[in-house]
């Protein structure tokens, strides 16, 4: 082993493939920091995203498109020093793949070489399928991400769920073996139905990872503003929040604001 050798056994895009193969489901959060990522990674966590919902949870956007490369590869590399046995996937942001192969390609790269993160991740089907392939033929591996992409939110119009008529089902089937074709190792599905979301599990072999998608996916992500109760606004019905932060940091900011207005704070025993 070398000197600089990992000491704990990182999960790669195989150990997510051999999950689905033998049913255990894979467990995602987002993460943006050097802290969150240490915490969730030691929590166990197998799949840390550097999401562009960075671009709402981190700097207020209304929506996913104002974050740039620049801003993410930020991000993805706080958060890749805290990541020590998790997989670190990253969005290409809006603007930096669509155009065409060669700008998807440098903008991989960038994310690869300055961050150190594991993988990337980019919305759509067909239409970002030659993108892909050029990203993978450079060795970098890559996740869908099929149903609401909220890269589309004005295509789209709302954020409600994706494929419920059989003519945009059908193209997202086949967009998902397009992506797998193309060499993807995982897709997120995001809010589609939840037997749509079976269907495409069932007939695909690599993961798929939902989000508002049921549970019949591969694995779950969900945004760690989300789960752990920080926003107040957001309750769509896939969300399951496990903590209620928001109170709580409430609460211990007006008894932090009253302690140092009664000069409670500091005391002789927090003093030198
Ligand atoms: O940006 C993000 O957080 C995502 C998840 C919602 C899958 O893409």
């Amino acid at each position: 082993m070398s000197a600089n050798a990992p000491e704990v056994k990182r999960i790669t895009t195989h150990t997510l493939q051999r999950m689905k193969a033998s049913g255990t489901k894979i467990s995602m959060l987002t993460a943006y920091d050097f802290s969150f990522a240490s915490l969730f990674d030691a929590a166990g966590i197998d799949v840390i995203l550097v999401g562009d919902s960075a671009s709402n949870v981190m700097a207020g956007h209304e929506t996913t498109l104002p974050i740039t490369l620049d801003q993410m590869i930020y991000h993805a590399s706080s958060v890749i020093r805290g990541a020590k046995r998790s997989l670190v996937v990253v969005d290409l942001p809006f603007g930096s793949y669509q155009s065409n192969g060669d700008i998807a390609l440098a903008s991989a790269i960038r994310i690869m070489k300055e961050t150190g993160a594991h993988a990337i991740k980019l919305e759509g089907g067909e239409e970002v399928v030659e993108s892909i392939r050029r990203i993978i033929s450079a060795g970098i591996p890559v996740i869908g991400h099929l149903g609401l992409t909220p890269q589309s939110i004005y295509k789209f119009g709302t954020y409600s769920v994706r494929a419920k008529e059989e003519a945009e089902a059908a193209k997202l089937r086949s967009d998902a073996k397009k992506l797998e074709e193309a060499g993807c190792f995982a897709l997120v599905l995001e809010k589609i139905p939840a037997a749509l979301a079976k269907d495409v599990s069932v007939s695909l072999s690599i993961p798929t990872i939902g989000i508002g998608a049921g549970p019949h996916c591969d694995g779950q992500v969900l945004v760690m503003h989300d789960m752990l109760g920080i926003n107040t606004e957001f309750k769509p019905r896939f969300l399951r929040q496990y903590l209620n932060l928001h109170p709580q940091i409430t609460a211990a900011v007006q008894q932090y604001i009253a302690d140092v207005r009664s000069n409670d704070f500091p005391n002789e025993s927090e003093s030198y």
